[in-house]
C-alpha cells in the first residue's frame, strides 16, 4: 500500500522545505525566525498534516482509491486535504460552519471536494459531530485533525526538523504559536527542543476570542480564523507548566499582518498574531532566537475584515466588479441555487 500512496502522479511528490527567513520590522526591533509554511502547495501549513495523516491511512489499508474522506474544519484544513485528496482520486467532503470565508468555500469546489455546511450557532463542535455521523452513515474515513495525534507528529516530524536543520547553530531558543488543533504548538515544542539547551514556548492567543470564549468559542466571531485552542484534543495548556501565554489584540494581530503584507510575506490573519507575540516574548529572550510560523495566505481572507481598508468606497474594490456582482445577482435570483447542505 505505502508503494501506492507515494507512487502516484503528485505535484510536488514530496512536500519541499518551506524557508525559514529572519524578519525585522524596524531596526528597533528584534529579529524574528518565521517559517513561511504559506507556500505549501495548497497555501498553508495544513498539506503536512494531510499528507500525512492519509499516507499513513493508504499504508495501513484505511484508504484506496475511490474512498471518501471527511474533514470538519475552519477551512485551511479542508482546502489542504481537499487537495491531496484531488490528487490521489479520493472523494473528499468538508464539513464546515456556515459563515467560513467565500474564498475557502471556493477552493475546497474547485479541488473538486463537496461541503456540507453545518449552522452557524453550533460552530466547528457541530461540523465535527455532523462529521462523524456522516462517516458513519457512508463508511468515510475520518482523519479527525482535533484529536488525532498524528497532526502533532507531522509538525514534530516535519515543520520542527526542518527549523532546527535551517536555523543558524541549529539551536531554537524560544517558539512561538497560535493553537487551533494544537498540533504546530506541540509539534515545535517536541521537535525544536534539545538535550543541550533550554527551549521556551509560548501561546499566542487573541485577546478578544478569549474574552468570548464561554459563549462564542468556535464560532468564528474572531477575526484571527484557524486559532481557537479551547477545543483541541492535543493540546491542553495545563499540560505544560512552562509555556507562557500572550494575549494580543485582534487589533494588533490584524495591523501586524497587513504591515507584513507590506513587506512582501502574504500572509493570512494568524501570522500577524503569530508574529506580534514572537516580538512579545523576544523582549524576555533576546537575544535568542526566536521562531514562529507563518501558517497561511493571504488570498482566502479577501472577504474579510483584513481586506476592508482596501475597499473602495461602494464596498467593492472596483466599480466594474461591482457592475458584474449585480449582473451575477439579478441572474441567481432567477435560477435554482442548489443548497449544499
Ligand atoms: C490559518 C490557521 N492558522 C493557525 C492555525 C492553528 O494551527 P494548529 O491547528 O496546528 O494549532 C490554523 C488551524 O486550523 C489555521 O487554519
Amino acid at each position: 500500500m505505502k508503494q501506492e500512496f507515494h507512487t502516484k502522479n503528485r505535484y510536488p511528490a514530496d512536500l519541499p522545505m518551506t524557508p525559514l527567513v529572519p524578519i525585522q520590522l524596524s531596526a528597533d526591533e528584534p529579529v524574528i525566525w518565521c517559517k513561511l509554511e504559506f507556500l505549501n502547495p495548497s497555501g498553508s501549513t495544513k498539506d503536512r498534516i494531510a499528507r500525512y495523516i492519509l499516507g499513513n491511512a493508504f499504508d495501513r489499508g484505511h484508504l484506496k482509491p475511490g474512498s471518501t474522506v471527511i474533514e470538519a474544519s475552519s477551512g485551511s484544513t479542508s482546502i489542504a486535504m481537499a487537495l491531496v485528496c484531488a490528487q490521489l482520486g479520493l472523494r473528499f467532503i468538508a464539513v464546515l460552519p456556515e459563515g467560513v470565508s467565500n474564498e475557502r468555500v471556493l477552493m475546497i469546489r474547485a479541488y473538486g471536494g463537496d461541503i456540507h455546511f453545518t449552522p452557524k450557532e453550533s460552530g466547528i463542535v457541530g461540523s465535527i459531530r455532523e462529521s462523524e455521523r456522516l462517516a458513519a452513515e457512508m463508511g468515510g474515513f475520518l482523519p479527525r485533525q482535533f484529536s488525532n495525534p498524528e497532526n502533532a507528529e507531522a509538525h514534530e516530524l516535519g515543520t520542527a526538523r526542518e527549523i532546527v536543520e535551517q536555523i543558524p547553530g541549529h539551536l531554537v531558543n524560544a517558539v512561538v504559536s497560535g493553537v487551533g488543533t494544537g498540533g504546530t504548538l506541540v509539534g515545535l515544542m517536541r521537535g525544536c527542543g534539545s538535550a543541550r539547551h533550554a527551549q521556551r514556548a509560548f501561546l499566542a492567543r487573541p485577546v478578544d476570542l478569549a474574552a468570548k470564549r464561554e459563549q462564542e468559542c468556535c464560532s468564528f466571531s474572531c477575526r484571527i480564523p484557524g486559532v481557537m485552542e479551547c477545543i483541541s484534543g492535543l493540546f491542553r495548556e495545563s499540560d505544560y507548566l512552562d509555556l507562557t501565554t500572550i494575549e494580543v489584540s485582534d487589533q494588533d494581530a490584524i495591523e501586524t499582518t497587513r504591515e507584513l503584507i507590506r513587506l512582501g510575506f502574504p500572509v493570512g490573519p494568524s501570522s500577524g498574531l503569530n508574529y506580534h507575540a514572537a516580538l512579545i516574548a523576544a523582549q524576555s529572550v533576546w537575544p535568542a532566537k526566536v521562531v514562529t510560523v507563518f501558517p497561511d495566505r493571504m488570498e482566502r481572507y479577501f472577504s474579510t475584515e483584513l481586506f476592508r481598508p482596501f475597499l473602495g468606497e461602494h464596498g467593492t474594490a472596483s466599480p466594474r466588479c461591482a457592475e458584474f456582482q449585480t449582473d451575477r445577482a439579478a441572474q441567481a435570483k432567477d435560477q435554482h441555487v442548489p443548497n449544499d447542505r
